[in-house]
């Protein structure tokens, strides 16, 4: 039986783990050094908490080649970003062009506003591996389509959208992108693919710590607040100032989570983004090419490439999935996810709702032997089906 005596994590597409020792070092000097409202105060924590914030936001702006941080709201995660592009953007008869590969966190939303306020949405279809065709796109705007929203990358698939491609046909729609999957993975620049508005998480690919997220703004888009509240700026003021970020962030923030979280990011920094990349699609392909040896299990999703997210997504004949992820995590000490991953469209799409699939989601802390450890207890829990 495969060796379980270190556990095996292979659950980053929840969250990442572990994150890199820099995020809990640069946390516990928050917390022990200063105190943290920044912007409330002129005194020397108060200011010191604001430098925290200010360069995180400018680690982020960067990331995502915005050229103007004030354009970089922090949230809680990328399901409150995507809440407030999302109830900010569109008003009643407003068409939302979609995909069938959208989390809840999307789907959840939009389903909420096309009963309550007339949105009427149209789901671009998949095919089985969860990609869309870009040129679906043209073929659905119309003049009252305000939104084009795409998972950039399959949290159950791995299918990765081609924003280029879909920029460039976003025509007089704005392009929201939920960015959870892919950021601190794979390029993404606002610029460069036309995002109006790009939500991220903090801590999966960019190694924050939970409770950390956010959205960029494209210049010149005003999108209305959907919580209100004290910011520290324009006091005088009864009314929510109207001032980027602030408009965005009313409530203390969370100091010690954004400074984890830009330590996160000086972690990809000095890594290279494409190191982490090619070290995940190592890992994915070293596991597709061993489950496509497994009789009995069927993997859904695009072939090995450089393109595909490291989410792996499959089903064991005669084995249920929440059967499959009970016995790694007993038998073996391999933590995966069973079910639907938030995402029932996306099963839809694929083809396996209700029951979902076993998800295993590599990360850069993962090796080589932790996925053919992965594939022999696979491999032995098929053999005794
Ligand atoms: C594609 C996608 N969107 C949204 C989310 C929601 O992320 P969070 O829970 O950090 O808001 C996830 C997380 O699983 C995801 O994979």
């Amino acid at each position: 039986m495969p060796d379980s005596s270190s556990p095996i994590y292979l659950d980053n597409a929840a969250t990442s783990f572990p994150k890199p020792p820099e995020v809990g070092a640069a946390m516990h000097r928050l917390i022990q050094e200063i105190s943290l409202s920044p912007g409330r105060s002129a005194h020397r924590f108060s200011l010191a908490a604001s430098r925290v914030i200010f360069e995180a936001r400018e680690l982020v702006a960067d990331f995502f080649g915005c050229p103007d941080s004030s354009r970089v709201v922090f949230t809680s995660n990328v399901t409150e970003a995507l809440n407030v592009g999302i109830f900010g953007l569109l008003q009643p008869g407003d068409q939302v062009l979609t995909t069938g590969m959208e989390h809840n966190s999307v789907m959840r939303p939009l389903r909420y506003l096309e009963k309550t306020r007339g949105i009427s949405l149209t789901i671009l279809p998949t095919d089985p591996s969860g990609n869309i065709d870009p040129d679906d796109i043209p073929r659905q705007l119309n003049a009252k389509t305000r939104l084009i929203i795409i998972n950039h990358v399959s949290n159950v698939t791995g299918a990765m959208a081609d924003l280029g491609a879909i920029g460039a046909r976003k025509g007089g729609a704005l392009l929201l992108v939920d960015a959870a999957q892919s950021a601190g993975v794979f390029p993404l620049d606002m610029e460069a693919f036309g995002i109006d508005f790009l939500a991220f998480t903090g801590h999966k690919g960019l190694f924050g710590p939970t409770g950390t997220g956010g959205f960029l703004l494209r210049q010149g888009l005003v999108v209305p607040p959907l919580t209100m509240g004290g910011t520290g700026s324009n006091s005088e003021l009864e009314e929510q100032p109207q001032l980027m970020p602030d408009c965005h962030e009313a409530g203390t923030p969370n100091t010690v989570g954004i400074g984890g979280l830009a330590a996160g990011l000086e972690y990809i920094k000095k890594t290279g983004r494409d190191t982490i990349r090619r070290h995940e699609a190592r890992l994915t392909r070293i596991l597709l090419e061993g489950l496509s040896q497994i009789q009995g299990v069927t993997v859904y999703g695009p072939p090995p490439s450089d393109t595909r997210g490291a989410a792996v997504s499959l089903t064991m004949d005669g084995k249920s999935v929440a059967d499959l992820a009970f016995l790694l995590d007993r038998n073996y000490g391999i933590m995966a996810r069973a079910g639907l991953h938030c995402a029932p469209a996306a099963h839809r799409s694929i083809g396996t709702f209700p029951q979902g699939t076993l998800r295993l989601s590599p990360g850069f802390f993962n090796t080589e032997g932790d996925i053919r450890t992965v594939l022999a207890a696979l491999d032995q829990i098929n053999a005794t089906r």
